[in-house]
């Protein structure tokens, strides 16, 4: 199994478990008091970003509730850069 995990829940957050860091984009790590496993919103609306509060239900704005069904799949072979 590999060392972390990460699900996407349909219509919603996702999700990473296992043994993982988040940086911030000057590369500072996040506290994340001894959790592994944690929600990291996609719809953009949640008030505790990078993490997921639960606003993509749209509780607040109905029309904010997010819609995203992720499946998976293959992805191209990767090209190798000649120089
Ligand atoms: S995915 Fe949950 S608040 Fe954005």
């Amino acid at each position: 199994m590999a060392a972390s995990k990460v699900t996407f829940r349909d219509h919603g957050q996702m999700m990473i478990e296992g043994d993982f860091v988040i940086e911030d984009s000057k590369g500072n790590t996040f506290d994340l008091s001894g959790r592994t496993k944690i929600s990291l919103c996609r719809c953009g609306h949640s008030r505790n970003k990078p993490f997921c509060d639960g606003s993509h239900h749209g509780r607040s704005d109905p029309s904010e509730k997010f819609n995203s069904e992720i499946e998976a799949c293959k992805l191209p072979e990767m090209k190798v850069k000649k120089d």
